[in-house]
């Protein structure tokens, strides 16, 4: 890669952390606890209403027969689209148009982990934008219309979407999964009830868990971030650091679950501003060719990665390592120290560390060499010129790589 090109996305970068302060990265209002959720969107004078979640989470967990109950209690009407599906598609949002029409909706309620949200967000994109389509949002700024409002109610402790400008889309056609980023997607409202979460079986507890730890590590390694996003990051590794595992071995365990929705809440807050980098680039990439979970890739790429920044990344995840009391001599030994709790909290909660092992992948017969240079182009295009990342990643960096994750 010339020196022209990392130059060009060094000043890319900084134009667009300049630019961030002119835009309106508001934070959604925090509410607490579902059961106020009806009142308030009666006060509100939402009459009716599109409930976007999982079939999974409406029909066999039961999760929001609850907040249904209380909404029709209100006289509210209820419309409900449950067919999103982990790393939801563009006929998900669709069809989620659909109903929200039919229903002659006017505000929006993700139940569920990033996926429900994402699509959540996709729908209101396109009620905004009813004439432009899903692919033509794809990027940054595109929508740069108001959305219906949005209550985002996260089931999961990790995507950190009910705070972020983020929609992450996978087209079914091309296998692409990319992300929709504008302010205007930031949901108006997020509502987090640690109860919600009690359920989550403990392999999606820990690998969604990862994900937000993702969040807040490549925020703060980054070069975009402001005071505000470091504090958020800061106060994310912390909180997984000390909750996650507890999460994982008792589920049931109700402040370390509250914790954990607290992280992946400042996380999404950190790294929605200051970006994700090039563990996120790869980890779509195996989400949209062989559907792997985005929690289990990010997990078993983040220390492969950190481990590739070396020595441009030392000092920042030094600062990270005492936060979380994490020793060493040196800056350098304390980094170092750092990824390698990072494996050691992947293998206490049975996270492989190649991504072949990765369910959905193992499946599939394991990353395909004749995949490869596509996920490359598509890695390489994610993350450059936008993400800030210590080190900008060529596509032969992005090769090796790709086969080091697998251990080949
Ligand atoms: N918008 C953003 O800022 C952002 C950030 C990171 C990731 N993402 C995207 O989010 C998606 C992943 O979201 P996710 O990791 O939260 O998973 P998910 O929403 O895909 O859910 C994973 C599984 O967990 C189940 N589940 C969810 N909550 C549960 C509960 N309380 N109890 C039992 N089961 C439960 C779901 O039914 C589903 O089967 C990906 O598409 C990813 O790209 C978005
Ligand atoms: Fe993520």
């Amino acid at each position: 890669m010339s020196i022209f090109y990392r130059l060009y996305c060094r000043v890319y970068q900084r134009i667009f952390k300049v630019a961030s302060y002119f835009l309106n990265f508001r934070e959604p209002k925090l509410l607490e606890g579902l059961d106020v959720l009806p009142k308030f969107i009666k006060d509100k004078g939402f009459g009716s209403v599109l409930i976007v979640t999982d079939d999974f989470l409406h029909n066999k967990a039961k999760l929001i027969d609850g907040l249904k109950a209380g909404l029709k209690e209100q006289d509210i009407n209820v419309m409900v689209y449950d067919k999103v599906v982990p790393n939801p598609t563009i006929s998900n949002i669709e069809e989620g148009v659909k109903c929200y029409n039919e229903g002659n909706c006017k505000a929006i309620i993700a139940v569920g982990g990033g996926s429900p949200m994402d699509c959540a967000k996709g729908i209101g994109a396109r009620i905004a934008r009813p004439n432009k389509s899903i692919p033509k949002m794809k990027g940054l700024l595109k929508v740069l219309k108001k959305i219906p409002t949005l209550f985002a109610i996260p089931t999961t402790s990790g995507t950190g979407s009910e705070a972020t400008v983020t929609s992450v889309v996978s087209n079914e056609t091309t296998h692409e999964k990319y992300p929709i980023n504008d302010t205007v997607l930031i949901p108006s409202y997020a509502v987090l009830d640690p109860k919600l979460t009690i359920g989550l079986p403990k392999h999606i507890t820990s690998t969604t868990g990862m994900d937000a730890l993702t969040h807040a590590v490549e925020a703060y390694i980054g070069s975009s971030n402001t005071k505000k996003t470091a504090e958020m990051a800061r106060k994310a590794v912390v909180l997984i650091f000390e909750n996650l595992k507890k999460a994982y071995d008792n589920g049931e365990d109700l402040t370390a679950r509250k914790n954990m929705q607290l992280a992946a809440f400042y996380a999404g807050i950190a790294f929605t501003r200051a970006y994700v980098g090039n563990v996120h680039a790869i980890a779509h990439t195996l989400g949209g060719f062989y559907n792997a979970p985005h929690g289990d890739a990010n997990a078993v790429i983040l220390p492969y990665i950190l481990e590739y920044y070396g020595q441009k990344a030392y000092k920042k995840l030094a600062e990270l390592a005492d936060l979380v009391d994490i020793k060493g001599q040196t800056v350098e030994e304390k980094g170092k120290n750092f990824i390698l709790a990072i494996r050691g909290l992947n293998q206490s909660m049975n996270i492989p560390d190649n991504v072949n092992e990765i369910k959905a992948i193992e499946k599939a017969g394991g990353v395909k060499d004749q995949d490869i240079p596509t996920m490359v182009e598509r890695a390489f295009a994610e993350a450059n010129p936008l993400y800030p990342v210590p080190k900008i990643m060529s596509k032969k960096d992005f090769t090796k790589m790709y086969y080091t994750i697998q251990k080949k």
